[in-house]
């Protein structure tokens, strides 16, 4: 899979991460905080720093190497606005992933997280070979599920506590993508 950067909307751009990435990224994550606290699990103090993103980062490229994970980061020049990653990859007959991902509240509502997600289902069928990406949402994320239905992802159930998110065990939307 290219790790070459592509233009997603005017100057946006979309590539792989990289280990680098830990500066821009914890700050990226600290501008973000308040705004993401919401969608996301509790996060330790540890994670807005520089030396916390380069552990997760180290962690998510050791996946990557595993065949478990793709993460992309979203790019306005140097900064990052976003990410975008497959995870859990599952092959045999599954060939299935989920995808997690996030746009900085700058930059929302510019059809950019939309433009990442056809960016990552064509890697997801063309590069990974998968057969389905499955995401989950809160009911109430009307942006997130926006962007899954322009996708052309299917809602499929409700999954109760699925995902301990902002601190508690929450229910969650599912929806998938058939790829082929
Ligand atoms: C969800 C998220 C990635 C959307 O990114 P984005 O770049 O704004 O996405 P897009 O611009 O492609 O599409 C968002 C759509 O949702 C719409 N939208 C945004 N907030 C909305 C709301 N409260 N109610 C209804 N629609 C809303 C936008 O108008 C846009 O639709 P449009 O293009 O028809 O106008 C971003 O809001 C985000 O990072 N949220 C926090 C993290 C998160 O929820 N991640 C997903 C977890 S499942």
């Amino acid at each position: 899979m290219t790790t070459e950067a592509t233009t997603l909307i005017g100057a946006v751009q979309m590539r792989a991460l990289r280990a680098s990435d830990a500066g821009p990224l914890s700050a990226a994550y600290r501008q973000n905080r308040n705004y993401l606290a919401p969608w996301e699990p509790a996060r330790t103090e540890e994670f807005f720093t520089p030396a916390g993103q380069r552990a997760v980062i180290e962690s998510k490229l050791a996946s990557q190497v595993a065949g478990q994970e793709v993460p992309w980061v979203l790019l306005a020049g140097s900064h990052i606005i976003g990410a975008i990653t497959l995870t859990g990859i599952v092959r045999g007959p599954f060939l299935s992933a989920n995808v997690g991902y996030w746009v900085d509240q700058e930059f929302t509502g510019r059809g950019i997280g939309s433009a990442a997600m056809g960016c990552v289902l064509a890697a997801a069928k063309d590069d990974l070979g998968l057969h389905r990406v499955q995401a989950a949402t809160l009911k109430h994320n009307a942006a997130s599920r926006k962007i899954l239905g322009r996708a052309g992802f299917e809602e499929i159930g409700m999954a109760p506590a699925y995902l301990k998110i902002a601190g508690s065990w929450q229910d969650h939307v599912l929806f998938q993508r058939i790829l082929e």
